[in-house]
C-alpha cells in the first residue's frame, strides 16, 4: 500500500514573515490529517524558520533544489547536507521551471538525485511534456527519457527512497489540469518503466504524483486514478485553506 503524498511547492513565492504566517494557518488546518503524508517546500530563505514552527508536527518540510556538492566554492548553491542541518526531509528535483530557466539537464538531475539520497533527503523527482511534445505524439518518449537520465545508475535500494512526480509542463500555472484518464495513462507507463528497470515490487511501492493547476474542485477525480499516489501542488499551496481543501480530499480518499 503507498501512503499518499501531498506537498505544496511554494516556488519564489513569500516573504520570511509569510512563510511563517501561512505555516502557522497549515499547521492548524491540517493538524487532524494522519493518513496523508504532508509536506511544504518554502524558498531557502523560510527553510529555518518554518522548519522550527513543524517540529512534532505532521508536515514535512522540503527545499525545491540543491547542488550535488558537500560544500566548497559554489558561490550561491546548497548542498544536502545543509539543507538536513534546518530540518529538511525533501527536496524537489528536476522542476520543469529549473530545466526551462536555469539549464537543468538529464545529468544534473541524475547528480542530484544521487546526492540527496546519500545525504538521507527523498528526493522528490519532477519529469513531464512540453505542449507541443505532446502534441506531436512524445508524451512517452520524453517521460521515459526524463526517467532513464534521473534514475541512471541508481540501485533498487536508493529508487526506494524516491518519489516521483508527473507534471505535464502545459498544466503547470495555466489552469489546464490534466484529464485523470490522461494523468493516469502517464502514471502507468511510468509505473511500467520501473518494471522494466528494476522490478515489479519497487514498480508497486514507488510513488507517483500528479502535478499541474492542482485544485480543490479537480482533486477529487484524479485521486480516483488507481496510479495516482498523491500531488505536487503550485498556486493552491499558497493559502492554507486550498492546500487543506487538497489535503482533505486525499485524506478522505484513503477511508
Ligand atoms: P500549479 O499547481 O501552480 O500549476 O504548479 C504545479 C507545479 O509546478 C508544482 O510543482
Amino acid at each position: 500500500m503507498r501512503r499518499k503524498v501531498v506537498a505544496g511547492n511554494w516556488k519564489m513565492n513569500m516573504t520570511d514573515p509569510e512563510a511563517v504566517e501561512l505555516v502557522k494557518q497549515l499547521k492548524e488546518s491540517l493538524r487532524s490529517f494522519n493518513e496523508v503524508e504532508l509536506v511544504v517546500c518554502p524558498p531557502f530563505t523560510s527553510l529555518y524558520s518554518t522548519s522550527k514552527m513543524l517540529t512534532d508536527s505532521n508536515i514535512g518540510l522540503g527545499a525545491q533544489n540543491l547542488f550535488w556538492e558537500s560544500s566548497g566554492a559554489y558561490t550561491g548553491e546548497v548542498s544536502a547536507e545543509m539543507l538536513l542541518s534546518v530540518g529538511c526531509k525533501y527536496v524537489i528535483i528536476g522542476h520543469s521551471e529549473r530545466r526551462q530557466y536555469f539549464g537543468e539537464d538529464n545529468q544534473s538531475v541524475n547528480r542530484k538525485v544521487k546526492s540527496a539520497i546519500a545525504g538521507g533527503l527523498t528526493p522528490i523527482v519532477c519529469v513531464g511534456e512540453r505542449l507541443e511534445q505532446r502534441e506531436a505524439g512524445k508524451t512517452e518518449a520524453v517521460v521515459e527519457d526524463h526517467i532513464r537520465g534521473a534514475f541512471e545508475g541508481l540501485s533498487g535500494e536508493q529508487l526506494r527512497k524516491l518519489i516521483v512526480a508527473y507534471e505535464p509542463v502545459w498544466a503547470i500555472g495555466t489552469g489546464k489540469t490534466a484529464t485523470p484518464e490522461q494523468a493516469n495513462e502517464v502514471h502507468l507507463f511510468i509505473r511500467e518503466l520501473i518494471k522494466e528497470l528494476y522490478d515489479a515490487d519497487l514498480s508497486s511501492r514507488t510513488r507517483i504524483l500528479y502535478g499541474g493547476s492542482v485544485k480543490p474542485e479537480n482533486v477529487r477525480s484524479l485521486i480516483e486514478q488507481p496510479e495516482l499516489d498523491g500531488f505536487l501542488v503550485g498556486g493552491a499551496s499558497l493559502k492554507a485553506e486550498s492546500f487543506a481543501a487538497i489535503a482533505r480530499e486525499v485524506e478522505n480518499s484513503t477511508t
